[in-house]
């Protein structure tokens, strides 16, 4: 039984349409004097896409930044309505979405717990069977009587997760929740997910963290533009999507993502042997690896931060370097290159250079596939190793055996 049908849904936005009532009144009343003038510009968030989802199935959503993926999302758990098309769902839906989504913050965690139970269709009896679960999971048993509009947004955000996970929704939907939250938290989240994959609840599950998108959903699609590029088998999408890279990052094609007030002009990867600028240089097993990463800043922006991560064809981070755990950098508006070496621990094999790009309150860029660069020569025999790193052994002869025959 399909517990999800999206068929043929679209969706418009108004560009400048986040605005505030004035705002939107002062647009109104002019839009009304010139007599339906349609507004400046429109958008298509996403584009006639149609899927299901059947009871117990878990489906992830990759994409770009602004490819759509927390519009269907959103849709989906009933916050914005389609422009065409239809949106069906069947049972409870608990969603995840933006920190805080369905909390009220006049009220305590204890009674946020028991409003969302409400909304999703327990009885008190239910609810107070699982409390002491999701208490637990979130961590905020000592605020729980306290309004959660003073909780701190990591506090906000272990509870939002622990309620929507434990609430036995029939359907859970989460959007990126592992882009916040410390370690040990999104480990949490990922087995809380695990636990409702297995416990047959249906998921669908928004992620840039392509390794967990794996574990979890069987089947994924890809979308491009707000429109579905490709679905199927997650390990197929996954690969696909990565090696879908921008540009192969061995001839440093140029490339221009933009997204706030950063533009990313070139991603590269060469031999830290060759000279900047020289000829197309092979990869080999053994080398160091320079990334290089050109881009314009358009705006003064405090905190800015910028990670490297390296992804291996199916889907695996391997690296993921932040430059302020290395350097404080202020980058003040201009064009900038950095430069990150790679020790020689690669194994022959593909790999994508992700880019991620924001402050501590705000992402600009999250792209997983910025370019892709491959890893040639190796040890044939062994080639199911992401890392060769060729450590140093040390053999001690502790005692000796006389063999007797
Ligand atoms: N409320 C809105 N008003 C205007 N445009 C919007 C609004 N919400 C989304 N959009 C636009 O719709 C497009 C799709 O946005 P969406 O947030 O669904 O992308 P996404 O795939 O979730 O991206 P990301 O990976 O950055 O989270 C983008 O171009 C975005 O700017
Ligand atoms: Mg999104």
């Amino acid at each position: 039984m399909d517990l999800i049908q999206f068929e043929r849904v679209s969706k418009r936005y108004v560009i400048g349409q986040r605005m505030n009532a004035r705002e939107a009144v002062a647009q109104a009343t002019s839009r009304l004097l010139r007599r339906g003038a349609s507004p400046s510009s429109e958008l298509w968030s996403i584009k006639d896409v149609s899927f299901s989802v059947r009871d117990g199935e878990a489906l992830g959503i990759v994409g770009r930044n602004g490819a759509g993926k927390s519009t269907i999302l959103k849709i989906l758990a009933g916050i914005t309505a389609p422009t065409s098309g239809s949106s069906r769902t069947r049972g409870r839906v608990a969603a995840l979405l933006e920190v805080g989504t369905g909390f009220h913050p006049e009220l305590t965690g204890r009674e946020n717990i028991y409003l969302n139970g409400a909304i999703l269709g327990m009885s008190r009896r239910d609810i107070t069977l699982r409390f002491a679960q999701i208490v637990d999971f979130s961590g905020v048993d000592r605020f729980l009587d306290t309004p959660v509009k003073r909780y701190s947004s990591g506090m906000y955000l272990r509870l939002a997760f622990a309620v929507a996970a434990h609430l036995e929704p029939d359907v859970l939907v989460v959007d990126e929740i592992l882009a916040v939250g410390d370690a040990e938290f999104q480990r949490k989240c990922i087995g809380r997910m695990h636990e409702a994959e297995a416990e047959g609840r249906t998921l669908v599950f928004v992620s840039h963290d392509l390794d967990s998108l794996t574990k979890i959903c069987q089947r994924s699609l890809w979308l491009e533009g707000g429109e579905i590029r490709d679905s199927g088998p997650t390990p197929t999408i996954v690969r696909d999507y990565l090696n879908s890279g921008l540009a192969p990052a061995e001839r440093g094609h140029g490339l221009a993502i933009t997204s706030g007030p950063i533009t990313v002009a070139a991603v590269r990867v060469r031999p830290d042997s060759t000279v900047a600028g020289g000829a197309d240089a092979a990869l080999m097993f053994g080398d160091q690896l320079r990334v290089e990463i050109e881009f314009d800043v358009s705006a003064e922006t405090p905190g800015l931060d910028l990670a490297v991560m390296v992804t291996t064809g199916s889907g695996v981070r391997v690296l993921d370097e932040l430059l302020s755990e290395q350097s404080i950098t202020r980058f003040t508006p201009g064009s900038y290159r950095v430069e990150v070496l790679i020790p020689p621990l690669l194994n022959a094999g593909d790999y994508s250079i992700g880019l991620w790009f924001g402050t501590p309150h705000e992402e600009f860029l999250a792209e997983p596939a910025a370019a892709m660069f491959s890893v040639h020569g190796g040890d044939p025999t062994r080639p199911d190793r992401i890392v060769a790193a060729k450590l140093p052994f040390a053999v001690h002869r502790l005692a000796s055996i006389n063999v007797v025959d």
